[in-house]
């Protein structure tokens, strides 16, 4: 067996593979399935100050190859996450990353505040969700905003700060080398890219939001550009994301440049997706004699 371990902002995972935020829920209905131990890690559904509801019905649609969701972080809470959830996430032997969300720079330091106390083991703030009025995305598009409020949130917690980049921009690498100028010790991406699907008979859009995140198959080859032209920016290791579905996959965005890697829509048709794309990362790595997997991180060959 290959050493699948990998580190990221001096955080050891065993292996690689992360399920990603808003698709494991807090692990409960996963762990009927498979140990959670066998994760590299997991990232908790974004939490806010308060409990959300989340947004009205439809909230997911169909693609070509994926799904839209503006599911509006349906949480409850930072403080029932603490109490409630987290302690069972700890006793699972993995690594825990919080994702957190807050609409303003405020909730988010004060969400963080309250984590640097818990045993969490990383926190991944989201400046990325396109499905809230204020907060998510609104924080990642532009380099002030997204160097602000990771600023902000950096001097109120000692824990290793992972900040989740929006691909909804211009530069993606430009926003990461300005959250690592304000003491990011990582980042994530990609996460969902906005979009829209019409009900052609009634004219109505699918989404009672308009408008929702795209992820699947679709969108990888965005992801890997993305990650690759990040890992040229900045320093800092990249947990890539956006439509891994295989083992292969996670070798490609890997060699792309990222440490690490997280697994979204591929879990909701497939719960064992990430023990699979473990597997298959495993027997990818004998068959071409690799001993570490950390020798493929970044080891793509540009023409
Ligand atoms: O709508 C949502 O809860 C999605 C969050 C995200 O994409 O970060």
């Amino acid at each position: 067996m290959a050493n699948l371990a990998v580190e990221v902002a001096g955080v050891t995972l065993q292996n690689p593979i992360i399920p990603a935020s808003g698709v494991f829920g807090y692990g409960r209905e996963y762990e009927r399935l498979f140990p959670l131990s066998k994760l590299g890690g997991i990232a908790t559904k974004g939490t806010t100050g308060e409990p959300r509801p989340g947004n009205p019905s439809p909230r997911i649609a169909e693609a070509p190859a994926g799904m839209l969701n503006s599911v509006g972080l349906q949480n409850p809470g930072i403080d029932v996450f603490i109490e409630r959830e987290l302690p069972n996430l700890l006793k699972k032997g993995t690594v825990i990353l919080a994702n957190i969300a807050g609409s303003s720079i405020e909730e988010c330091v004060m969400i963080a505040e309250k984590l640097d106390s818990t045993a969490v083991h990383m926190i991944e703030l989201n400046i990325s969700c396109p499905n809230v009025k204020k907060g998510g995305a609104a924080f990642g598009v532009h380099c002030e905003s997204a160097e602000s409020i990771t600023a902000a949130v950096r001097k109120a917690t000692k824990k290793p700060l992972v900040v989740k980049l929006s691909p909804n921009v211009t530069s993606i690498a430009e926003i990461a080398r300005a959250v690592e100028s304000a003491g990011a010790d990582a980042v994530s991406l990609i996460n969902t890219l906005l979009g829209m699907r019409i009900n052609i008979e009634t004219g109505r859009p699918i989404l009672r939001n308009n408008v929702g995140g795209m992820s699947g198959p679709a969108v990888f080859p965005l992801a890997v550009r993305m990650v690759w032209q990040t890992a040229q920016a900045v320093s800092i290791p990249i947990i890539g994301m956006g439509g891994v579905s295989s083992g292969a996959d996670a070798i490609e965005i890997m060699m792309a440049g990222a440490s690490a890697v997280q697994v979204g829509a591929a879990i909701f048709t497939d719960p064992y997706a990430p023990i699979r794309i473990i597997s298959e990362m495993d027997s990818w790595l004998n068959a071409h004699n690799i001993a570490n997997v950390t020798d493929i991180i970044g080891s793509v060959i540009p023409w």
